[in-house]
């Protein structure tokens, strides 16, 4: 791959580097690594070019991001005896992402999750979207936010952040007004993965952004999730139809598998879940301001993800429908729970739920909303 821009930012550190990652398996190798963002070609789609960040921050770990969707492609970082894999699942060209797997890494929108048959109202009028998740509308549609390729910039201060934007046209896979969106990724020194997200509409239109990154922090695809240990600050789920629209119930957890109030084993009561772990989790929080409100760890690795958020919601995925037809660029099969999601988020179906926190975004307002990621690990 060839770097055609690099923007160092003070220290770099010389590191010895063993990628066995969810997506690249490569040998010990010494690389000279500095802390700043670089930017290479990562192929064309939609006939424009298409790029890939490397956010690098004063430890050597790093983020790789794509234009196309603006997917995570990998974060790399050591684990409690220093071997450096990914904790998330990606591919290390474009052609991956361009077979359309399941949303590894994107960013999603219009609309995160589902909204039944592919209807909502605003101010009386219907808005028809694709019907693309059996009856429901799923993550924007046929071509969400996952799909498209972002502009980007990157924010020369003193710690790596690239800034992506995207104008989302009236119309465009049938939601109204036109939308500019911007999202901007951060890697901080403290192992921070930072996601901001801001929007504007010139029409009345429903909004729900997410980063739909699948982890393991073992690193590897080879074990599942289900050793690790969750804790989410939620008393309430929303429980969900046989087609996973939420039935418009607030439902305390308690005495239910869905009780991850303490660490709990992901795999202890995953079996009383049909299907496995895919609903929203009503966080204490209750969104507004960035607090943490899950806490993901694995012994065998010692890494632990923290997550923090400004939103209302989480949605706790176990990778039920990976089922292994789909590989990693090392040619490992992607199996059912060898990855999770922690999508933050308002409710799926909010727009036909009035008693949900709104997604309505109206001319005038700006959408904020961030999201943290904290990876650290104890020896
Ligand atoms: C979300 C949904 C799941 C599934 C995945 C992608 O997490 O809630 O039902 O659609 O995205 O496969």
């Amino acid at each position: 791959m060839k770097s055609i821009s690099t923007i160092t930012l003070g220290l770099s550190a010389l590191i010895t580097v063993s990628m066995i990652s969810c997506n690249d398996q490569k040998k010990a190798e010494n690389m000279d690594v500095k802390k700043g963002i670089t930017k290479a070609s990562f192929g064309n789609a939609d006939g424009k070019e298409v790029f890939l960040y490397t956010l690098t921050n004063d430890k050597g770990d790093q983020v790789k991001i794509s234009t196309y969707g603006g997917v995570v492609t990998s974060w790399v970082a050591p684990d409690k005896s220093g071997n450096r894999s990914s904790i998330v699942l990606g591919f290390d060209s474009l052609s991956g992402y361009l077979a359309k797997p399941p949303y590894f890494g994107a960013l999603i929108g219009r609309y995160g999750n589902r909204i039944a048959r592919g209807k909502f109202k605003i101010d009386g009028f219907e808005y028809t979207l694709a019907t693309n998740d059996g009856p429901n509308h799923l993550h924007g549609g046929n071509k969400g936010f996952d799909k498209v390729v972002w502009e980007s910039s990157v924010a020369n201060d003193s710690i790596p952040s690239l800034s992506l934007s995207y104008l989302s046209k009236d119309g465009e896979e049938g939601y109204p007004g036109n939308l500019q969106v911007n999202v901007k990724y951060t890697l901080t020194d403290e192992d921070e993965l930072k996601i901001e997200y801001s929007a504007t509409t010139d029409k009345p239109t429903v909004l729900n952004l997410t980063n739909h990154s699948y982890f393991n922090l073992t690193g590897d695809v080879a074990n599942t999730i289900l050793n690790q240990r969750l804790q989410i600050d939620a008393d309430n789920y929303t429980p969900v139809d046989s087609t996973l629209i939420p039935t418009g119930q607030i439902v305390s957890v308690k005495g239910t598998p869905f009780d991850f109030t303490t660490a709990e084993k992901i795999g202890a009561r995953i079996d009383s879940v049909k299907g496995g772990y895919d609903h929203n989790f009503v966080l204490n929080s209750k969104g507004g301001s960035l607090q943490k409100v899950a806490t993901l760890s694995d012994d065998g690795s010692g890494r632990e993800l923290q997550v923090f958020t400004t939103e209302p919601g989480l949605q706790f995925y176990t990778g039920n429908f990976l089922d292994g037809t789909i590989k990693t660029s090392d040619g490992k099969a992607i199996n059912k729970n060898t990855a999770l999601c922690l999508e933050t988020q308002h409710f799926p179906n909010s727009p036909n739920q009035p008693s949900f926190p709104s997604t309505l975004l109206s001319p005038g307002q700006t959408f904020h909303s961030e999201t943290v990621y904290k990876l650290s690990v104890t020896k």
